[in-house]
């Protein structure tokens, strides 16, 4: 839709994997294998799903850091295969990414004021030593961070610090939509809360868009409006937080669902524990993407894929027992 800020439709991400010496032929890890779903302006969507399914390179792919082996990408409606070179500096500009790992994400031999005005730098816009300085003052304020820290370099800080600093350098240049991946799963929980808190209220003084990545349930529940349960490079579960919870369809999602702890004394719920962990998605799967741990499988998930069942409003399970 013209209204959306940013949609994908089948997005497909695969890396070749080194060929076998005997056997020939070249096999592809599906990171991301079909995904298509749209963000609009001021909107957050969460993104959850086990270590490897896809999250990041998903993330990456949206950025433009990996380029996708088919699908496509559009930006306020226009297809960005079809960007002319000042679209993808303005699709740059409106779309920021926050990375996983905070203690790999900023360069050592810079300074904070280096590392946040470093998009600024190269685009040209702010170049007096001032201004700079003053930019970086005004992030680091809005992040929560002393505009002492400006002349510091990274080892100088905690990884909380670390995550505002790369925050800050995300909202150096006015984006719409910020792409969060995993920003608080290296931090503490109380740490996690302030972080969390800070992007939230970053998106309502800025009309901000949100891509948040995490594995935890828990966390993405509070800050999103739509969830997206993401397994081997497929959605399997799209839904409101609150329908998430309520109806849940997939029983990858409630395998996720009944890992969160419960914090009231006393009460206990049943843990689903799956077998294994989320396998390597090399090649083609027939049938449907979990049925290798799916506690609930029958004949039919191997050999068909699942279609989409509405389960609530909005609410849409790729489970054939949905
Ligand atoms: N550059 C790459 N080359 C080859 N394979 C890759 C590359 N990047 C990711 N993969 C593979 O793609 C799959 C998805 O990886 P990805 O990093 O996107 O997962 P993730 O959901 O972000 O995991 P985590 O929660 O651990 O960060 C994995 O099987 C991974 O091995
Ligand atoms: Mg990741």
């Amino acid at each position: 839709m013209a209204s959306d800020l940013l949609a994908v439709k089948h997005l497909k991400k695969y890396f070749p994997v080194q060929k076998n010496m005997f056997f020939g032929k070249k096999a592809f890890i599906h990171a991301v294998d079909g995904i298509s779903f749209a963000i609009g302006p001021r909107q957050t969507i969460g993104l959850v799903g086990e270590s490897g399914c896809g999250k990041t390179t998903l993330g990456r792919t949206l950025v433009n850091l990996e380029k996708p082996t088919a699908g496509e990408i559009y930006f306020k409606g226009k297809n960005t295969a079809d960007f002319k070179y000042s679209e993808w500096y303005e699709y740059r500009k409106s779309v920021q990414f926050i990375f996983q790992d905070p203690y790999s994400s900023l360069n050592p031999r810079k300074t904070v004021l280096d590392i946040v005005t470093t998009s600024l730098r190269s685009s040209n816009l702010l170049y007096s030593k001032k201004k700079l300085a003053g930019r970086t003052e005004e992030l680091l304020k809005l992040v929560g961070l002393s505009t002492q820290y400006c002349h510091h370099y990274p080892h100088e800080f905690s990884g909380g610090q670390r995550q505002r600093i790369s925050i800050a350098r995300a909202l150096a240049l006015s984006p719409e939509l910020l792409i969060c991946d995993e920003p608080v799963s290296a931090l503490d929980v109380s740490i996690q809360a302030q972080v969390l808190n800070l992007l939230n209220g970053l998106k309502n003084k800025f009309n901000l868009s949100l891509i948040f990545i995490s594995h935890d349930l828990a966390v993405v529940k509070h800050v999103s409006d739509m969830i997206f349960v993401m397994y081997r490079g497929k959605i399997v579960e799209k839904a409101p937080g609150a329908s998430l919870f309520a109806h849940t369809g997939h029983p990858y999602s409630k395998a996720l669902i009944s890992a969160i702890p419960e914090p009231k004394v006393g009460k206990s719920k049943e843990r689903i524990i799956l077998k294994g962990d989320v396998s390597t998605p090399v090649g083609e799967m027939k049938g449907c993407c979990f049925q290798d741990r799916c506690y609930m499988a029958q004949k039919i998930c191997k050999k068909q894929e699942p279609p989409a069942k509405q389960v609530a409003k909005e609410h849409t399970a790729f489970c054939h027992f949905a």
